[in-house]
């Protein structure tokens, strides 16, 4: 079926903030005396701020109140925008301007289906908002990544089934949530990590809007 739209995840698909949130988790999870690793940070990659939070406190045995968790999550957010406010478009990864623009001449529409809160600050921030005909971000959505919701009220927001969008994403969680809510996935990242996406690439720059 031709593709009719694309929907992309934000953090590590077109902009280079996961790393952003990783030394902000990684700090925090210092300042509470929990390691934390790389590897550990894969298993956060498109989910939730809180369901972040609660598997770095499983890992450490941490249990806290409700409060507390609260301003573990603002001064973590705060770390985190303390990065992003040094964002540019120089810091969309590479090919990401050119597949949008090729997906809009093509007459293929754009959404975005992101975990963060913060999605719609960092589209500014990059000049890339006009592109998108929906935006799916951690506001709108109550379920994380590995559920479908993002995905699916993308879609729906553009009146298409999944089978005639393709999504993109570099999170174990993103790729699981997209398959599970029957869409074309293509991964963007390592192809042993993200062994169940449809297809991997390194990057946007890779891959071409006739190829999907
Ligand atoms: C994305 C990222 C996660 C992040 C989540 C929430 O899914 O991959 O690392 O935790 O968004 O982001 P936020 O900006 O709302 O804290
Ligand atoms: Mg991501």
């Amino acid at each position: 079926m031709a593709v009719k739209a694309c929907i992309f995840d934000m953090d590590g698909v077109i902009v280079d903030t996961a790393k952003f949130h990783f030394k902000a988790w990684q700090r925090l999870a210092e300042s509470l005396g929990i390691p934390f690793t790389e590897h550990q940070n894969e298993q956060l990659k498109g989910v939730s701020r809180v369901d972040s939070l609660e598997k770095i406190l499983a890992w450490g045995n941490l249990e806290l109140n409700s409060q507390k968790k609260i301003e573990l999550m603002e001064l973590k957010n705060k770390w985190y925008l303390d990065f992003v406010a040094e964002v540019t478009p120089e810091d969309m990864l590479p090919g990401t301007f050119d597949f949008l623009k090729s997906c809009n001449e093509a007459g293929v529409k754009i959404a975005l289906g992101s975990s963060s809160k913060n999605a719609i600050l960092i589209l500014e921030k990059l000049q890339i908002i006009h592109f998108f005909d929906s935006i799916v971000d951690g506001n709108k959505i109550t379920l994380s990544k590995p559920n479908p919701e993002v995905f699916l009220r993308a879609a729906r927001e553009m009146e298409l089934e999944p089978t005639e969008c393709v999504v993109f994403e570099d999170a174990i969680s993103g790729v699981d949530a997209a398959k599970s809510g029957g869409f074309r996935c293509i991964g963007i990242g390592d192809p042993q990590i993200l062994s169940k996406a449809d297809r991997v690439v390194e990057s946007l720059a890779n891959i071409h809007l006739s190829e999907l």
